[in-house]
This record gives C-alpha cells, structure tokens and sequence, in this order.
C-alpha cells in the first residue's frame, strides 16, 4: 500500500518512509549530498549540534529560518555550494524537517524534495508498502509537502491507495502551476519570502534537477544513485 502522512505521526512502519520539507530542509538535504557532502547527521536540538563539531564537520540549521548564531552554515539550500560542502560531515537541525525522523520506525527513510522526485520515484518503484512523512510546520499541515507527495504518488501510477495518498494525488492533479498554487498559498512559503528567502522558494520548487536519494543508514543521510 502507499500512504500519505499529512503530518509527523509516531506510528509509521512501513517498509519505507519518504521523508518531506520541500521549504527547506529535505531540499538542503538532497543539495548538500549532491554537492559532494559526505552525510548529513540530522539532530534534534542545538545543543546536540554543537557537541558535534570536529574538524571538517559544518554545524548547520535554522530557528525561526534563520541561521543558528555560531553555526557555520542555515537552512537556505543556497548555501550549500560545492566548494563549501564537498567533503564535510553537516550536521543539521531545523525546526521541523530533522524532527520528524526520530518518529519514523521503518526499515528505510529516505529524503525526497521536488529537487529529486523523478529519482525517489525510480528508487520506489520495486517497494511495496511505502509512507511519505509530511514535516508540516510547528505541527500544522503545509500543502507544499502534501504536493510533492501527490506528485509523486501519480508518477509512481499504482492503484492501492490509502485514503491520504488518493487525496494528495487529487490535489496535485488539481493544481495547474504548481509553483503559483505554492508562493501564492503556501503560509511558510510566504513566511520565507517575506524574511527575504524567495530565491530559496524558488530553488526548491525547480523539479528534477537532482538524481540523488538520500537514504538514512544508521544516523546520517548518505548519497543512494538510483538504480
Ligand atoms: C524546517 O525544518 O522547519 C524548515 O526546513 C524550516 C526552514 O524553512 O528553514
């Protein structure tokens, strides 16, 4: 079966989970790794971010989507340029994206964004029993991350359905631009563009651009080349 979790909820078992925060962790995620990052080491808190710092290791995340004071790098994927990531351990922690995992007991998480959908759905082509995650924001639902699953869902053209995936693939059947139906409707994709981050916005919303899939293996996402 495949589902989709409209939010964060502590009982998701499935074979695989696909974890989502199209704005912004999950598309810093897949840029960091593409970009030549080792892993990236989500954490909970600051705290726990900072007891990590070692050499060639970024201390990275955002409060408020604004970068940590202290930390090296925040959660605008714009930062995470090659010459600055290729080689280093992140560790990241943000408000929402890098919560949600401790959440998820399945036997894989992976991290999709818009940035890799067309790869996430190649690497979930041969699994069963699948769950995508919603991070949503500060616990309420945020349509830019249902979309994606929906779009998702669609390419992936299998009909056993439950209940949250059929109504996410409706929904992104419904919307013509995608991309006007997020900045114009998206409260956190409004609340980024009034902070100043609408050319992060827009960089999440590019589809495609990325044949990574991160995948969760022990503590950090590593880079998985689709099949
Ligand atoms: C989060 O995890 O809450 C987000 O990625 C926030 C953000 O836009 O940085």
């Amino acid at each position: 079966m495949v589902d989709v979790a409209m939010l964060p909820c502590s009982f998701v078992k499935s074979e695989v989970a696909v974890v989502i925060d199209v704005l912004r962790a999950t598309s810093t995620i897949v840029t960091a790794l593409a970009n030549g990052a080792k892993r990236v080491i989500p954490v909970r808190t600051v705290k726990e971010a900072l007891e990590k710092r070692r050499e060639n290791v970024l201390i990275c995340g955002e409060r408020e989507a604004r970068k940590i004071e202290g930390f090296d790098l925040g959660n605008s994927p714009l930062e995470y340029k090659k010459e600055i990531v290729f080689g280093k351990v992140i560790v990241l922690t943000t408000t929402n994206g890098t919560q949600v995992i401790e959440k998820i007991k399945s036997k894989e998480i992976i991290a999709a964004s818009f940035l890799n959908a067309l790869a996430v759905v190649k690497y979930l082509r041969d699994k069963r029993d699948i769950v995508f995650v919603c991070a949503g924001t500060n616990g309420e639902f945020s349509s830019e991350d249902f979309l994606l699953a929906g779009a998702i869902v669609k390419r992936l053209g299998r009909e056993d359905l439950k209940d949250g995936a059929h109504v996410a693939k409706k929904y992104f059947e419904s919307v013509k631009d995608l991309r006007e139906e997020i900045k114009q409707h998206s409260s956190h994709a409004r609340k980024l563009i009034s902070l100043g981050f609408e050319k992060d916005v827009d960089y999440c919303l590019r589809e495609n651009v990325s044949d990574v899939v991160p995948i969760l293996v022990d503590d950090a996402f590593i880079l998985k080349e689709p099949l």
